[in-house]
Protein backbone atom coordinates (compact mmCIF):
# COMPACT_ATOMS: atom_id res chain seq x y z
CA UNK A 1 0.00 0.00 0.00
CA UNK A 2 1.28 3.74 -0.14
CA UNK A 3 2.10 5.32 2.48
CA UNK A 4 3.12 8.92 2.96
CA UNK A 5 5.48 8.31 6.05
CA UNK A 6 5.09 11.42 8.65
CA UNK A 7 4.90 11.21 12.44
CA UNK A 8 5.32 8.34 14.50
CA UNK A 9 1.77 7.20 15.50
CA UNK A 10 2.81 4.13 17.66
CA UNK A 11 5.93 3.80 19.80
CA UNK A 12 6.46 0.72 21.69
CA UNK A 13 9.54 0.10 23.78
CA UNK A 14 10.17 -3.45 25.05
CA UNK A 15 6.89 -4.49 25.89
CA UNK A 16 5.59 -7.48 27.61
CA UNK A 17 3.01 -9.11 28.37
CA UNK A 18 3.72 -11.91 30.45
CA UNK A 19 -0.26 -14.04 31.47
CA UNK A 20 -0.49 -15.90 34.77
CA UNK A 21 -1.02 -19.74 34.38
CA UNK A 22 -2.44 -21.95 37.51
CA UNK A 23 1.47 -22.70 38.22
CA UNK A 24 2.60 -20.22 41.08
CA UNK A 25 5.71 -18.68 39.40
CA UNK A 26 5.11 -19.74 35.78
CA UNK A 27 4.17 -17.13 33.15
CA UNK A 28 2.99 -17.26 29.90
CA UNK A 29 5.42 -14.46 27.78
CA UNK A 30 3.31 -14.01 25.01
CA UNK A 31 4.98 -10.85 24.43
CA UNK A 32 8.59 -10.86 25.86
CA UNK A 33 10.59 -7.91 24.89
CA UNK A 34 9.52 -5.91 21.54
CA UNK A 35 10.45 -2.61 20.47
CA UNK A 36 9.31 -0.55 17.57
CA UNK A 37 7.77 2.55 15.92
CA UNK A 38 4.40 2.54 13.18
CA UNK A 39 4.26 6.10 11.18
CA UNK A 40 1.38 8.00 10.57
CA UNK A 41 -0.15 6.71 6.87
CA UNK A 42 1.99 3.36 6.70
CA UNK A 43 1.01 -0.15 6.70
CA UNK A 44 3.38 -1.96 9.16
CA UNK A 45 2.87 -5.86 8.68
CA UNK A 46 3.54 -8.81 11.43
CA UNK A 47 3.79 -12.38 10.76
CA UNK A 48 4.84 -15.47 12.69
CA UNK A 49 3.21 -18.57 13.25
CA UNK A 50 0.57 -19.53 15.35
CA UNK A 51 1.13 -18.49 18.89
CA UNK A 52 4.13 -16.44 18.20
CA UNK A 53 2.54 -13.15 20.44
CA UNK A 54 0.83 -11.17 17.52
CA UNK A 55 -2.68 -11.09 18.58
CA UNK A 56 -1.66 -9.97 22.00
CA UNK A 57 0.64 -7.51 20.73
CA UNK A 58 -2.34 -6.04 18.60
CA UNK A 59 -4.79 -6.31 21.69
CA UNK A 60 -1.86 -4.21 23.41
CA UNK A 61 -1.76 -1.71 20.56
CA UNK A 62 -5.81 -1.30 21.18
CA UNK A 63 -5.99 -1.06 24.41
CA UNK A 64 -7.84 -4.48 25.03
CA UNK A 65 -4.87 -5.79 26.69
CA UNK A 66 -2.37 -4.17 29.44
CA UNK A 67 1.50 -4.58 28.94
CA UNK A 68 3.16 -6.10 32.05
CA UNK A 69 6.19 -3.98 31.37
CA UNK A 70 8.11 -1.93 28.64
CA UNK A 71 6.49 1.36 27.61
CA UNK A 72 3.81 2.06 24.87
CA UNK A 73 2.53 5.32 23.54
CA UNK A 74 -0.15 6.37 21.13
CA UNK A 75 0.26 9.42 19.91
CA UNK A 76 2.94 10.72 22.26
CA UNK A 77 0.76 9.19 25.10
CA UNK A 78 0.33 6.55 27.88
CA UNK A 79 -2.82 5.24 28.15
CA UNK A 80 -1.82 3.95 31.63
CA UNK A 81 -1.83 7.72 32.67
CA UNK A 82 -5.19 8.75 31.00
CA UNK A 83 -8.74 8.79 32.34
CA UNK A 84 -11.81 9.86 31.11
CA UNK A 85 -12.43 12.13 28.15
CA UNK A 86 -8.41 12.02 26.92
CA UNK A 87 -9.10 8.11 27.27
CA UNK A 88 -12.01 7.90 25.37
CA UNK A 89 -10.31 10.47 22.58
CA UNK A 90 -7.26 7.57 22.38
CA UNK A 91 -9.45 4.67 21.91
CA UNK A 92 -11.56 6.10 19.21
CA UNK A 93 -8.52 6.68 16.98
CA UNK A 94 -6.98 3.19 17.74
CA UNK A 95 -9.28 0.80 16.62
CA UNK A 96 -9.36 -2.85 15.56
CA UNK A 97 -11.05 -5.51 13.24
CA UNK A 98 -11.08 -9.09 13.78
CA UNK A 99 -10.49 -12.85 11.84
CA UNK A 100 -14.16 -13.58 12.19
CA UNK A 101 -16.61 -11.63 10.55
CA UNK A 102 -19.26 -12.54 13.11
CA UNK A 103 -17.39 -11.83 15.91
CA UNK A 104 -18.89 -8.15 16.36
CA UNK A 105 -21.91 -8.83 15.05
CA UNK A 106 -25.53 -10.18 16.78
CA UNK A 107 -27.47 -12.02 14.84
CA UNK A 108 -30.71 -10.38 16.06
CA UNK A 109 -29.84 -7.00 15.48
CA UNK A 110 -29.82 -5.42 11.67
CA UNK A 111 -26.45 -4.03 10.23
CA UNK A 112 -27.37 -0.40 10.93
CA UNK A 113 -27.82 -0.84 14.44
CA UNK A 114 -24.38 -3.15 14.46
CA UNK A 115 -22.83 -0.44 12.96
CA UNK A 116 -23.99 2.44 14.58
CA UNK A 117 -22.96 0.63 18.18
CA UNK A 118 -19.50 2.01 18.86
CA UNK A 119 -21.07 5.72 18.36
CA UNK A 120 -24.17 4.81 20.75
CA UNK A 121 -21.53 3.64 22.85
CA UNK A 122 -19.27 6.67 22.61
CA UNK A 123 -22.32 8.89 22.95
CA UNK A 124 -21.34 12.50 22.00
CA UNK A 125 -23.31 12.28 18.54
CA UNK A 126 -26.73 13.20 18.15
CA UNK A 127 -29.19 10.46 16.78
CA UNK A 128 -29.49 11.85 13.01
CA UNK A 129 -25.65 12.20 13.24
CA UNK A 130 -25.45 8.68 13.99
CA UNK A 131 -27.63 7.69 11.58
CA UNK A 132 -25.77 9.33 9.00
CA UNK A 133 -22.69 8.86 9.59
CA UNK A 134 -23.71 5.07 9.26
CA UNK A 135 -25.01 5.04 5.87
CA UNK A 136 -21.67 7.29 5.14
CA UNK A 137 -19.19 4.52 7.07
CA UNK A 138 -21.03 1.59 4.97
CA UNK A 139 -20.74 3.55 1.86
CA UNK A 140 -17.62 3.60 2.26
CA UNK A 141 -17.34 0.10 3.06
CA UNK A 142 -18.42 -0.31 -0.36
CA UNK A 143 -22.44 -1.44 0.82
CA UNK A 144 -25.74 0.32 -0.22
CA UNK A 145 -27.81 1.80 2.16
CA UNK A 146 -30.02 -1.02 1.65
CA UNK A 147 -27.79 -3.56 3.76
CA UNK A 148 -28.44 -0.67 7.09
CA UNK A 149 -31.85 -3.05 7.42
CA UNK A 150 -30.80 -6.71 6.85
CA UNK A 151 -29.51 -9.21 8.82
CA UNK A 152 -26.20 -10.50 9.36
CA UNK A 153 -27.99 -14.06 8.33
CA UNK A 154 -28.83 -12.34 5.10
CA UNK A 155 -25.35 -11.46 4.09
CA UNK A 156 -22.26 -12.89 2.65
CA UNK A 157 -19.39 -13.90 4.67
CA UNK A 158 -17.11 -10.71 2.96
CA UNK A 159 -19.78 -8.70 3.39
CA UNK A 160 -19.48 -8.96 7.12
CA UNK A 161 -16.19 -7.97 7.18
CA UNK A 162 -17.37 -4.96 4.96
CA UNK A 163 -19.53 -4.78 7.85
CA UNK A 164 -17.00 -4.86 10.77
CA UNK A 165 -14.64 -2.28 8.69
CA UNK A 166 -18.20 -0.24 8.74
CA UNK A 167 -18.37 -0.17 12.35
CA UNK A 168 -15.18 1.00 12.86
CA UNK A 169 -15.20 3.83 10.48
CA UNK A 170 -18.19 5.60 12.02
CA UNK A 171 -15.14 6.46 14.58
CA UNK A 172 -12.93 7.92 12.25
CA UNK A 173 -10.31 6.17 13.76
CA UNK A 174 -5.98 7.19 12.85
CA UNK A 175 -5.36 3.46 13.03
CA UNK A 176 -6.43 0.19 12.50
CA UNK A 177 -5.34 -3.16 13.43
CA UNK A 178 -6.14 -5.84 11.11
CA UNK A 179 -5.93 -9.46 12.98
CA UNK A 180 -6.03 -12.01 10.32
CA UNK A 181 -8.86 -10.21 8.83
CA UNK A 182 -9.17 -12.00 5.48
CA UNK A 183 -8.26 -15.65 6.93
CA UNK A 184 -11.59 -17.06 7.14
CA UNK A 185 -12.69 -15.55 3.89
CA UNK A 186 -12.59 -17.33 0.45
CA UNK A 187 -9.61 -16.33 -2.06
CA UNK A 188 -12.11 -14.81 -4.41
CA UNK A 189 -13.34 -12.64 -1.60
CA UNK A 190 -9.54 -11.60 0.33
CA UNK A 191 -8.66 -9.34 -2.60
CA UNK A 192 -11.52 -7.35 -2.78
CA UNK A 193 -10.99 -7.12 1.31
CA UNK A 194 -7.21 -5.87 1.14
CA UNK A 195 -7.95 -3.45 -2.14
CA UNK A 196 -10.73 -1.97 -0.04
CA UNK A 197 -8.24 -1.18 3.30
CA UNK A 198 -5.95 0.36 0.29
CA UNK A 199 -8.45 2.40 -1.07
CA UNK A 200 -9.64 3.39 2.49
CA UNK A 201 -5.93 4.04 3.46
CA UNK A 202 -5.32 6.08 0.11
CA UNK A 203 -8.63 8.62 0.92
CA UNK A 204 -8.62 8.60 4.72
CA UNK A 205 -4.36 8.83 5.48
CA UNK A 206 -5.28 5.86 7.75
CA UNK A 207 -2.30 3.65 9.54
CA UNK A 208 -2.71 -0.48 9.55
CA UNK A 209 -0.92 -2.89 11.66
CA UNK A 210 -1.77 -5.80 9.85
CA UNK A 211 -1.18 -9.50 11.74
CA UNK A 212 -1.40 -12.30 9.84
CA UNK A 213 0.56 -15.62 9.20
CA UNK A 214 0.27 -15.76 5.33
CA UNK A 215 3.79 -14.05 4.40
CA UNK A 216 1.44 -13.94 0.63
CA UNK A 217 -0.64 -11.56 2.19
CA UNK A 218 1.57 -9.21 4.39
CA UNK A 219 4.19 -8.64 1.11
CA UNK A 220 1.92 -7.20 -0.83
CA UNK A 221 0.13 -4.62 1.37
CA UNK A 222 2.92 -3.93 3.75
CA UNK A 223 5.56 -0.72 3.86
CA UNK A 224 7.50 -2.70 6.77
CA UNK A 225 6.91 -6.14 8.00
CA UNK A 226 8.53 -7.30 11.68
CA UNK A 227 8.42 -11.24 11.67
CA UNK A 228 7.87 -12.08 15.36
CA UNK A 229 8.82 -15.91 17.07
CA UNK A 230 8.07 -16.78 20.65
CA UNK A 231 7.33 -13.27 21.79
CA UNK A 232 10.17 -10.96 20.26
CA UNK A 233 11.04 -9.89 16.79
CA UNK A 234 13.12 -11.89 14.90
CA UNK A 235 13.70 -9.28 11.89
CA UNK A 236 12.38 -6.03 10.56
CA UNK A 237 12.70 -4.34 7.52
CA UNK A 238 10.81 -2.75 4.79
CA UNK A 239 8.68 -5.22 2.67
CA UNK A 240 10.69 -5.27 -0.60
CA UNK A 241 14.29 -5.97 1.67
CA UNK A 242 12.49 -8.55 3.36
CA UNK A 243 11.55 -10.21 0.01
CA UNK A 244 14.25 -9.73 -1.62
CA UNK A 245 17.52 -10.43 1.29
CA UNK A 246 15.94 -11.56 4.82
CA UNK A 247 18.71 -12.13 6.74
CA UNK A 248 17.67 -14.07 9.76
CA UNK A 249 17.13 -17.93 9.50
CA UNK A 250 13.82 -17.60 10.53
CA UNK A 251 12.79 -15.44 8.04
CA UNK A 252 14.03 -17.39 4.99
CA UNK A 253 12.70 -20.40 6.52
CA UNK A 254 9.41 -18.69 6.18
CA UNK A 255 10.19 -17.12 2.52
CA UNK A 256 11.06 -20.70 1.49
CA UNK A 257 7.53 -21.96 2.17
CA UNK A 258 5.67 -19.27 0.24
CA UNK A 259 4.31 -21.18 -2.49
CA UNK A 260 6.04 -20.84 -6.05
CA UNK A 261 4.82 -17.98 -8.50
CA UNK A 262 4.97 -20.76 -11.00
CA UNK A 263 2.04 -23.08 -10.76
CA UNK A 264 2.91 -27.01 -9.93
CA UNK A 265 6.83 -26.17 -8.99
CA UNK A 266 7.76 -25.69 -5.25
CA UNK A 267 10.41 -23.38 -4.55
CA UNK A 268 14.06 -24.67 -4.81
CA UNK A 269 15.89 -24.77 -1.64
CA UNK A 270 12.86 -24.93 0.27
CA UNK A 271 13.98 -25.28 4.56
CA UNK A 272 11.93 -27.09 6.74
CA UNK A 273 11.75 -26.26 9.82
CA UNK A 274 12.26 -29.06 12.23
CA UNK A 275 10.28 -29.42 15.20
CA UNK A 276 7.54 -27.65 16.96
CA UNK A 277 7.33 -23.73 18.64
CA UNK A 278 9.18 -24.04 22.17
CA UNK A 279 6.49 -23.32 24.89
CA UNK A 280 6.12 -19.56 25.35
CA UNK A 281 6.43 -20.46 29.35
CA UNK A 282 9.91 -21.47 29.21
CA UNK A 283 11.15 -20.39 25.84
CA UNK A 284 14.72 -21.85 25.31
CA UNK A 285 17.62 -19.49 26.89
CA UNK A 286 20.12 -17.50 24.80
CA UNK A 287 18.56 -16.96 21.24
CA UNK A 288 15.05 -18.41 21.59
CA UNK A 289 14.78 -19.93 17.74
CA UNK A 290 17.88 -21.74 18.25
CA UNK A 291 15.98 -25.03 18.53
CA UNK A 292 14.90 -24.96 15.12
CA UNK A 293 17.80 -23.05 14.10
CA UNK A 294 20.16 -24.69 11.35
CA UNK A 295 22.81 -22.62 11.97
CA UNK A 296 22.98 -22.79 15.86
CA UNK A 297 26.01 -22.61 17.73
CA UNK A 298 26.97 -22.94 21.63
CA UNK A 299 26.86 -19.57 21.75
CA UNK A 300 23.07 -19.28 20.89
CA UNK A 301 22.19 -20.96 23.77
CA UNK A 302 24.09 -18.61 26.47
CA UNK A 303 23.75 -15.36 24.92
CA UNK A 304 20.65 -13.32 23.92
CA UNK A 305 20.98 -11.94 20.44
CA UNK A 306 20.92 -8.40 19.96
CA UNK A 307 19.00 -6.31 18.06
CA UNK A 308 20.63 -4.63 16.14
CA UNK A 309 20.24 -2.44 12.94
CA UNK A 310 22.21 -3.99 10.31
CA UNK A 311 21.45 -1.72 7.59
CA UNK A 312 19.25 1.16 7.63
CA UNK A 313 15.97 0.29 8.88
CA UNK A 314 16.88 -3.57 8.54
CA UNK A 315 16.71 -4.68 12.42
CA UNK A 316 17.75 -8.00 12.98
CA UNK A 317 18.34 -10.59 15.86
CA UNK A 318 20.83 -12.90 15.53
CA UNK A 319 24.51 -13.60 16.38
CA UNK A 320 26.01 -14.20 12.74
CA UNK A 321 23.75 -12.49 10.41
CA UNK A 322 25.65 -10.05 8.57
CA UNK A 323 24.63 -8.01 5.46
CA UNK A 324 26.37 -10.30 3.67
CA UNK A 325 24.52 -12.94 4.75
CA UNK A 326 25.40 -15.38 7.67
CA UNK A 327 28.71 -15.81 8.95
CA UNK A 328 28.82 -18.61 11.23
CA UNK A 329 32.56 -19.13 12.57
CA UNK A 330 34.33 -22.26 11.23
CA UNK A 331 34.51 -25.74 12.14
CA UNK A 332 31.89 -25.30 15.32
CA UNK A 333 29.41 -28.24 14.45
CA UNK A 334 25.35 -27.49 14.20
CA UNK A 335 22.98 -29.09 14.09
CA UNK A 336 21.72 -29.50 10.74
CA UNK A 337 17.61 -28.73 10.35
CA UNK A 338 17.04 -28.29 6.55
CA UNK A 339 15.83 -30.37 4.31
CA UNK A 340 15.16 -29.98 0.82
CA UNK A 341 11.80 -30.33 -0.60
N1 LIG B 1 -5.48 -14.44 27.95
C1 LIG B 1 -4.50 -15.32 27.88
N2 LIG B 1 -4.12 -16.04 28.95
C2 LIG B 1 -3.10 -16.93 28.89
N3 LIG B 1 -2.38 -17.17 27.77
C3 LIG B 1 -2.71 -16.49 26.67
C4 LIG B 1 -3.79 -15.53 26.65
N4 LIG B 1 -3.86 -15.01 25.39
C5 LIG B 1 -2.90 -15.61 24.67
N5 LIG B 1 -2.21 -16.51 25.43
C6 LIG B 1 -1.07 -17.31 25.01
O1 LIG B 1 -0.08 -16.42 24.52
C7 LIG B 1 0.60 -16.97 23.40
C8 LIG B 1 0.48 -16.03 22.22
O2 LIG B 1 -0.89 -16.03 21.79
P1 LIG B 1 -1.41 -15.11 20.60
O3 LIG B 1 -2.86 -15.38 20.45
O4 LIG B 1 -1.00 -13.70 20.85
O5 LIG B 1 -0.60 -15.69 19.37
P2 LIG B 1 -0.81 -15.45 17.80
O6 LIG B 1 0.53 -15.21 17.22
O7 LIG B 1 -1.85 -14.44 17.58
O8 LIG B 1 -1.33 -16.88 17.31
P3 LIG B 1 -2.36 -17.23 16.10
O9 LIG B 1 -1.57 -17.11 14.82
O10 LIG B 1 -2.74 -18.66 16.40
O11 LIG B 1 -3.51 -16.29 16.18
C9 LIG B 1 -0.03 -18.34 23.16
O12 LIG B 1 0.77 -19.31 23.80
C10 LIG B 1 -1.39 -18.23 23.83
O13 LIG B 1 -1.84 -19.51 24.26
S1 LIG C 1 21.46 -16.49 17.07
FE1 LIG C 1 22.05 -18.58 16.59
S2 LIG C 1 20.19 -19.82 16.87
FE2 LIG C 1 19.58 -17.68 16.77
S3 LIG C 1 19.06 -17.34 14.65
FE3 LIG C 1 21.19 -16.74 14.86
S4 LIG C 1 22.39 -18.61 14.40
FE4 LIG C 1 20.24 -19.22 14.73
MG1 LIG D 1 -3.71 -14.42 16.56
Amino acid sequence: MSAVQTSTLLSVHDLRVHFPTARARETVKAVDGVSFDVCEGETFGIIGESGSGKSTLGRVMVMLTQPTGGTLRLDGQDPARLSGAALRALRRDFQVVFQDPNAALDPRMRIGDSVREPLDIQGTLPRAERRERVLQALDHAGLGPEFAERYPHEISGGQKQRVNIARVLTLQPRMIVCDEVVAALDVSIQADILNLFADLQQRFGLTYVFITHDLGVVSHISDRIAVMYLGRFMELADAATLERGALHPYTQALLSAEPSPMPGQGRANRIVLQGEVPSPIAPPSGCRFRTRCRYAQARCAEQEPAWRELAQGHWVACHFAAREGMQVPANTGCPAAEATA
